[in-house]
């Protein structure tokens, strides 16, 4: 068991998904805290519903990233997370939440990194014309989307999407993966070494892939 302290700042579908995946007996994971930077995300409601505590830290109140980090960082301590988990937390971290939590805090990206950082992340994976994208669960470091990769989930493009249907694509993988990571550290089988995660009994994937499948 692993107490977690989930950040958001919009509508929360990871969020809910860690939340389901936990009332499931699949994530052996309690949520303590629910942070977000904004008043209005619906990842709050999400939180509330399922009696889990929230705590809003409003910028306007810590304009410097530091004071506003101290202050996350003292909300995760007084709720006893031992994981700090990003979801949809749209916000650079400073070094005093990444001291306070050193490679115990995770962050979901919807691309297969290092592969499209940033924002917007669909579209630029669109606009390239890749034939794969994904979902990249990773450790965070002091990079934008850099971090040691613990658990990526790979979709095919297809011709007719368009950045929408292939981030519902994706969404679904990083509702799958998410919970995952999370039971994987809470079995203390998640193993870094310099940039390399291993999973201790972890499982080789089925085959590779080709996109589109020719079959001559
Ligand atoms: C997801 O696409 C996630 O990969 C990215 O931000 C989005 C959050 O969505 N980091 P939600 O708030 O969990 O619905």
């Amino acid at each position: 068991m692993v107490n977690i302290g989930v950040l958001v700042s919009g509508s929360g579908t990871n969020l809910q998904s860690i939340i389901d995946a936990i009332e499931a007996g699949r994530c052996d994971a309690s949520i303590k805290i629910v942070v977000s930077n904004k008043a209005d995300a619906f990842a709050l409601e999400r939180a509330k519903k399922h009696g889990i505590a929230t705590a809003v830290i409003r910028v306007k109140d810590f304009p410097e990233r530091e004071a506003f980090d101290a202050e996350v960082l003292r909300i995760l301590r007084e709720h006893g997370v031992e994981l700090v988990v990003l979801a949809g937390f749209m916000r650079i971290i400073s070094k005093v939440l990444l001291d306070g939590y050193h490679m115990k805090i995770m962050n979901i990206h919807p691309s297969l990194l290092p592969s499209f950082p940033g924002l917007e992340v669909q579209k630029a994976a669109l606009d390239y014309g890749v034939k794969f994208s994904g979902c990249t669960v990773h450790f965070v470091d002091n990079g934008l989307d850099s971090g040691p990769i613990i658990i990526q989930a790979v979709v095919p493009v297809k011709d007719e999407d368009t950045a929408e249907s292939l981030s519902r694509r994706i969404l679904i993988e990083e509702h799958r993966i998410y919970p995952q990571a999370i039971q994987l550290f809470s079995e203390g089988r998640i193993e870094i070494r310099g940039r390399r995660v291993f999973i201790r009994n972890s499982q080789p994937p089925a085959s590779s892939l080709t996109n589109p499948l020719i079959t001559i």
